[in-house]
């Protein structure tokens, strides 16, 4: 890891009308570290993603990425600074293989006698490479996308989000439509992902994928960072309590944008 983190969050605010939604959000994101955001329903979670994605703008607060201050504008503006953001089969077409969604947009093009011609066995290989590089098997990689798991294709999106040079994956509930392997695999797939230096966000209310996957667990609660803590330094029972907020009541925390350091 790098001297300054990948994303920091220096007091975050959104208001939405009368709502305080989020009321001042601190922490930081390492490349290579896996964040699991956690919080009761309602907490802020989706609104923050939201903001580190492009999609909603903070009312207040400033937003650090790669090196510099961002005011990013829209998704795409984002996205092309290498943040993405994953939902269940989002964003793949379900008519072509997984070769041809690897490279929308961006296709390996030969020109013989003028005549363009397509790389197919090129692009293929970088496919298979880029898949086996994250621990993925997909049967053939020239099954057209509709006939996938949700679970291969959330790990050709992540794949192909490695490949194109990402560097933030912001994951919201991502494994709520899997079943119990296909979300192990899914877990396994995120490890992989941060061990190439990646960073990643992901929201889930399972306790359990939280601590299987994260290096640091972030509680949001009323729209405040209730608790942030490395996962080996912390507990399952202590994190419901920052998410019911009775960790207050006991130890009187106080949360700094990396601590408590305990
Ligand atoms: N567009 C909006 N307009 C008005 N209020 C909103 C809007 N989006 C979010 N809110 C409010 O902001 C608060 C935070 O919502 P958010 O969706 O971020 O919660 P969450 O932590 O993702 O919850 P969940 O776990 O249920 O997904 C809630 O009170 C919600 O009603
Ligand atoms: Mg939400």
């Amino acid at each position: 890891m790098s001297g300054d983190p990948l994303l920091r969050l220096q007091d975050i605010t959104r208001n939405f009308g009368a709502i305080e939604a989020l009321r001042g959000i601190s922490f930081e994101v390492q490349r290579g570290e896996v964040l699991a955001l956690l919080g009761d329903n309602g907490a802020g979670k989706s609104t923050l993603v939201k903001i580190i994605s492009g999609g909603l703008k903070p009312t207040s607060g400033s937003l650090y990425f790669d090196g510099r201050e961002r005011n990013f504008t829209s998704p795409a503006d984002a996205k092309a600074e290498g943040i993405e953001t994953v939902y269940q089969d989002l964003s793949l077409c379900t008519n072509v293989d997984v070769v041809a969604n690897f490279f929308m947009g961006r296709e390996i093009v030969k020109r013989y006698f003028g005549i363009p011609v397509l790389q197919e066995a090129e692009m293929e290989a970088a496919v298979t490479r880029a898949m086996s590089n994250a621990g993925t098997r997909i049967p053939s990689l020239r099954t057209n996308v509709e006939y996938l798991s949700g679970g291969q294709r959330q790990a050709i999106e992540l794949n192909r989000f490695v490949h194109w040079g990402g560097k933030l994956v912001l994951l919201d509930e991502p494994f709520a439509a899997l079943g119990v392997e296909q979300t192990r695999r899914g877990l396994e797939m995120i490890r992989r992902i941060a061990d190439q230096g990646i960073g990643v966000i992901i929201i889930t209310h399972i306790m359990a994928q939280a601590f299987q996957v994260a290096d640091r667990i972030v509680v949001i609660r009323q729209g405040l960072v209730a608790g942030n803590v490395a996962r080996a330094k912390t507990s399952p029972d202590e994190v419901v309590r920052m998410i019911t907020g009775e960790a207050q009541l006991g130890t009187a925390q106080e949360t700094r944008p990396n601590g408590p350091a305990a």
